[in-house]
């Protein structure tokens, strides 16, 4: 049986533990919980709590790390046990190569929504001065993901939670993107006016019945809001789609985070408002993920 890293000694360099065999041994303990990622969830936490990067895991992996890190780590350990997520516990999360502040106030930016990233920046090639859009912000990773590869284009980012825009607005300081970046407090297009070249979001797509099905770790920790969609997951695609033709410019792109079942339900949506060039595409997966679609006026 393993000890807990709580009842080990914590004197000397912890009991002959090393970077490596601490990354180790937290392994061993998630996988015995059954978690889906062990290896990764050891790495994350041992390098928050060490500072050591990804390469200073590989390249010092023999040290032995100060006593303050074991308390540390002990700490994480028994949080991740307890069905914390990695993103709560270490309070930021990595999205398109940078790193979002995330608390319990804003939906944890997922992998897959990196997809919207390529899409908008695709998008845009040939537009940087362009003004985007984002519904539905909650941390701000995409408007900011956006505007700090656009380095000309400005962006409003809107969400019906004040907490979430407070997050949003710190990572937006945080990579520099606050004087090209507004925000509103509202629901959808409420409080916004003019036209944008591109109207990205992510809105709640959860159907009732699969919010009973979802992991505690999703439930438990992203906030209801961000999650919910209605009924049939589609209430957010249905208030976007119909007014979206009010705040686009002319050959302006709508561009939809989806759920892996949404792709016909939300062409069909498109289609019956003026919106060609509808794409579905799928994630890593194979499922559907995005879909894009150009407004004609
Ligand atoms: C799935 S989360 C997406 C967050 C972020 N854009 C991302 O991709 O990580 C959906 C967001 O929509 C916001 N939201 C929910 N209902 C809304 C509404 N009626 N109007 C504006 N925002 C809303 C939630 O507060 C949440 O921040």
């Amino acid at each position: 049986m393993i000890v807990p890293l709580n009842q080990r000694p914590r004197s000397g360099p912890y009991s002959g533990l090393t970077v490596n065999s601490l990354k180790r041994f937290l392994m061993t303990q998630f996988q015995e919980a059954g978690f889906e990622t062990p290896d990764m969830d050891a790495r994350l936490l041992v390098m928050a709590a060490t500072g050591f990067t990804h390469t200073d895991i590989i390249t010092r992996g023999t040290e032995f790390p100060p006593a303050a890190t074991f308390e540390t780590i002990a700490d994480y350990a028994s949080r991740r046990l307890s069905g914390e997520p990695i993103d709560h516990i270490l309070g930021y999360r990595e999205f398109y190569g940078r790193r979002f502040k995330i608390t319990k106030d804003v939906l944890s930016p997922r992998p897959e929504t990196e997809m919207l990233i390529e899409a908008a920046l695709e998008s845009l090639k040939d537009k940087p001065n362009a003004k985007i859009l984002d519904l539905g912000t909650g941390s701000g990773a995409i408007a900011i993901s956006i505007l700090a590869e656009v380095t000309q284009a400005k962006g409003l980012a809107l969400d019906i939670s004040a907490a979430a825009l407070d997050i949003a607005k710190e990572n937006a300081a945080q990579h520099n993107a606050s004087d090209r970046l507004a925000f509103l407090q509202g629901s959808w297009f409420e409080p916004v006016t003019g036209r944008f070249d591109i109207i990205v979001s992510n809105p709640p797509y959860i159907t009732d019945a699969a919010m009973t099905a979802l992991a505690p770790e999703v439930t438990g920790f992203d906030p209801d809001m961000a999650l919910r969609g209605g009924p049939d997951g589609l209430e957010a695609y249905r208030v976007i789609i119909s007014e979206a033709p009010n705040y686009l410019k002319p050959n302006g792109i709508l561009l939809f985070e989806i759920g892996y079942d949404q792709g016909q339900s939300v062409s069909h949506l498109l289609e019956t408002r003026n919106f060609t060039q509808i794409v579905t595409s799928q994630d890593l997966a194979g499922h559907d993920r995005m879909i894009k679609a150009v407004y004609k006026a």
